[in-house]
């Protein structure tokens, strides 16, 4: 059975803590129900509305807390419309994102996210989308690839790459897996570069086709958009943040409300996770937590 570790849990659960009324929680990014089920638990009173774009992590979250009754309210959509995805049970006292992807999508070679197993070029959180990381692969110009690689990976050989991956599909045809993908990076890229880059040479271009498959930059900063509107009066808005790109955005829009006297920042700088944590769970390595909480 497929687990997630929820990361970085006990300083959201610690923050939560300071609300005197917890209400109403909405869980932005549900997946396997971690954050909601450890709420559900420690909160006796609280409602808790998870939102997940993904319906297989829907059915798996809806199994897992099952026991809570009507506590727990499953809903399925795309957080940047969490105004009209929750819009019934609207305000709330906290919001949480726990942003990228769970466990079950990485670890589901089927869905094409890990440069690790064999899957389709697919990487859709959503499998009702519409783009996939094979479109932009075999589709792109060049031009297109090396933007999105640089922008969303910060790929410093985002040009070579695009440009090998287009003479080797106009050669060998479409790419389809994700070891077809790996393979013609390893391919273009010389030996000596790809043992500078630390780390595994495919792992930028997969996290910038992520991102650009699932519009993740814009999502995060429209669902930061509609939380304001959407949190209570002396409520906590949460975030999680995985990559630089994320955290930059969650950072700026903090600062900002705060210079608009919307609220407060309540971590001057990010909360990490312990050692411990990260020994234990090696994903949380880059997790950054950033909280505000809006003016009473
Ligand atoms: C890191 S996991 C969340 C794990 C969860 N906190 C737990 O403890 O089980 C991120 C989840 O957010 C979902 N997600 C990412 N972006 C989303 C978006 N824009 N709207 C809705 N769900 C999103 C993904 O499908 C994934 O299931």
């Amino acid at each position: 059975m497929t687990e997630h570790v929820p990361v970085l849990l006990s300083e959201v659960l610690y923050f939560l803590r300071l609300h005197p009324s917890l209400d109403r929680v909405l869980d932005c990014t549900l997946g396997l129900g971690g954050y909601s089920g450890a709420i559900l638990g420690e909160f006796p009173d609280t409602r808790v509305i998870g939102i997940d774009r993904d319906t297989d992590a829907i059915a798996i979250a809806k199994r897992n807390l099952s026991g809570y009754g009507d506590r727990f309210t499953p809903l399925h959509g795309n957080f940047e419309h969490l105004g009209e995805v929750a819009e019934d049970f609207a305000p709330f006292d906290a919001i949480l994102f726990d942003l990228g992807v769970s466990n079950l999508q990485i670890s589901e070679g089927g869905r094409g996210f890990s440069f690790q197993t064999e899957g389709p070029l697919d990487m859709r959180m959503d499998p009702g989308g519409c783009l996939s990381a094979a479109d932009i692969v075999n589709e792109f110009s060049e031009k297109e690839m090396t933007e999105i690689f640089f922008t969303y990976g910060e790929e410093r050989f985002s040009r070579q790459i695009a440009r090998g991956l287009v003479r080797i599909r106009e050669k060998d045809g479409p790419f389809s897996t994700t070891t077809s993908l790996v393979e013609a990076i390893r391919k273009i890229l010389p030996a000596p570069v790809q043992r500078k880059m630390g780390g595994h040479p495919a792992r930028r271009v997969f996290q910038a086709l992520r991102i650009r498959v699932n519009e993740e930059l814009s999502a995060l900063t429209g669902g930061l958009r509609k939380a304001r509107a959407a949190a209570s009066p002396g409520g906590l808005i949460a975030v999680v943040s995985y990559h630089s790109l994320e955290d930059r955005i969650v950072k700026h829009t903090f600062r900002d409300w705060q210079k608009e006297d919307f609220g407060k920042v309540l971590t001057r700088r990010p909360l990490l996770p312990s050692e411990e944590e990260v020994e234990k769970n090696y994903k949380a390595r880059s997790a950054k937590l950033r909280v505000f909480s809006v003016e009473k």
